[in-house]
């Protein structure tokens, strides 16, 4: 998600400032080069040495440090930065920001970068509320930054509310969001992830092996591009991702449903889940109790919910996924055309690397345009391979553009 991205992570002086380092690593794992810059305070918590340990960078503390800032250098750090974080930030370092002040190394480099700032406030429920502090947050961001919300929960101060520091994943995402293109932006995307569940009695169902982390992933990448993401989500152990609105279902039959109601604003539906084909055709309302000798079970096929439960309307992409063992681009074909699809991505589920419950997947994206083979990819890359295809295919010239053609045409 951050290859080849600088990050500037700016530390502040609260007590959230001990997991910087979990940060710092998080960020790495996406390909990102962290180059750290502490105020005084945040030294209190952690220490220059371990940043610099887990980021493989010096890391900076002092404007006047007459060293540092010959190797480091404050406007070096805000020119290489494609993105500043500022996890934790008091607020202190949010006040000082939000009146453009500059006294330490921090608010200089954050005048000085010209790149998109994401600020993650973690501090007293009591301070976090007051109203000075929204004031300030709300002026950052009028001015285009951006303030991750902070978690609810036990503080450290021993109260409880809103003022914990999210995870660093959550972190991750908002830099990634901020780093990200945003050609999806007006687009209204649909997508269905993980596996459906179908009861046989009230302890038993039919399921299938989908984790929901192709569909998940296809959701959070579709958001950080700039569109408007609801995801249908059958029964998987993922948590609901931030700033996606997250409909959790059990059934092809409930899937089918909430698809047909939710894709009727949509601009582009992509149909990840694993569906159950059959449910039992009788659901027992008692458990039932074994009996001797084999034991038969009717079944009945449920709706293909991206082939019934997705009008199909000009304009609207639809987009499929076809997993499969053998012959994978010739039935993928076969099923682009039965589910009048726009897309199909088609993966052997029996390759190394790809399939169920990994986080890396091989797929061939499959139009009527043609194929592209793609290669082991994380699924966090696959997702954005898709969308790269979809923002492609909705690319459409505006009005006044088609206007200027034509009248420059007939000059
Ligand atoms: N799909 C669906 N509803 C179903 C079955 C499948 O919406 N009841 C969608 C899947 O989300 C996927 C595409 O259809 O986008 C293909 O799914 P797949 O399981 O590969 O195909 P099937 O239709 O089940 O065909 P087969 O079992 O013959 O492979």
């Amino acid at each position: 998600m951050l290859e080849g991205k600088t990050v500037v992570l700016g530390v502040s002086g609260g007590i959230a400032a001990y997991k910087a380092p979990e940060i710092v690593r998080a960020l790495r794992r996406e390909g990102a080069r962290v180059r750290v810059v502490l105020t005084r305070a945040a030294r209190e918590f952690v220490t220059p040495l371990a940043l610099q340990t887990v980021s493989g960078e010096p890391v900076a503390t002092d404007l006047f440090d007459l060293t540092q800032e010959s190797e480091i250098g404050h406007i070096d750090l805000a020119d290489t930065a494609d993105v500043v974080l500022i996890a934790p930030a008091t607020a202190n370092a949010i006040a000082k920001a939000a009146v453009g002040m500059a006294d330490d190394l921090l608010t200089t480099v954050l005048l000085a970068t010209r790149a998109p700032v994401v600020v993650a406030p973690a501090m007293n429920v009591h301070m976090y509320e007051n109203a000075l502090v929204r004031e300030n947050l709300a002026r950052l961001v009028k001015h285009g930054w951006t303030v991750v919300e902070p978690d609810e929960g036990a503080l450290a101060c021993g109260y409880e509310g809103p003022g914990r520091l999210p995870d660093a994943d959550v972190l991750v995402e908002a830099v990634g969001s901020a780093v990200a293109p945003d050609d999806l932006e007006g687009e209204a995307v649909l997508v269905t992830a993980g596996p459906t569940r179908e009861s046989l009695d009230p302890v038993r169902f039919l399921s299938n092996r989908s984790s929901g982390k192709m569909g998940f992933a296809v959701a959070r990448a579709a958001a950080r591009r700039g569109a408007r993401v609801v995801l249908v989500a059958g029964p998987c152990g993922l948590p609901d991702p931030r700033g996606i609105e997250t409909v959790r279902v059990e059934t092809a039959e409930e899937m089918a449903v909430a698809v047909r109601r939710r894709s009727r604003s949509a601009t582009v539906v992509v149909a990840a889940a694993a569906v159950a084909d059959y449910r039992p055709a009788k659901r027992e309302t008692q458990k039932s109790a074994k009996k001797k000798g084999a034991m038969r079970l009717a079944l009945e096929p449920t709706p293909d919910v991206v082939a019934s439960a997705v009008v199909r309307k000009p304009g609207r992409l639809v987009v499929g996924f076809a997993a499969e063992t053998t012959d994978v681009e010739e039935r993928a074909k076969a099923k682009l055309e039965r589910k009048a699809l726009d897309l199909i991505v088609a993966n052997d589920v029996s390759a190394e690397g790809a399939g169920f419950d990994v986080d890396t997947n091989v797929v061939t994206l499959v139009s009527r345009a043609g194929s592209e083979a793609l290669p082991l990819l994380s699924k966090d890359r696959v997702a954005d391979a898709i969308l790269d295809r979809i923002a492609a295919l909705r690319v459409r010239p505006s009005k006044k553009r088609v206007a200027r053609t034509k009248k420059r045409r007939a000059r």
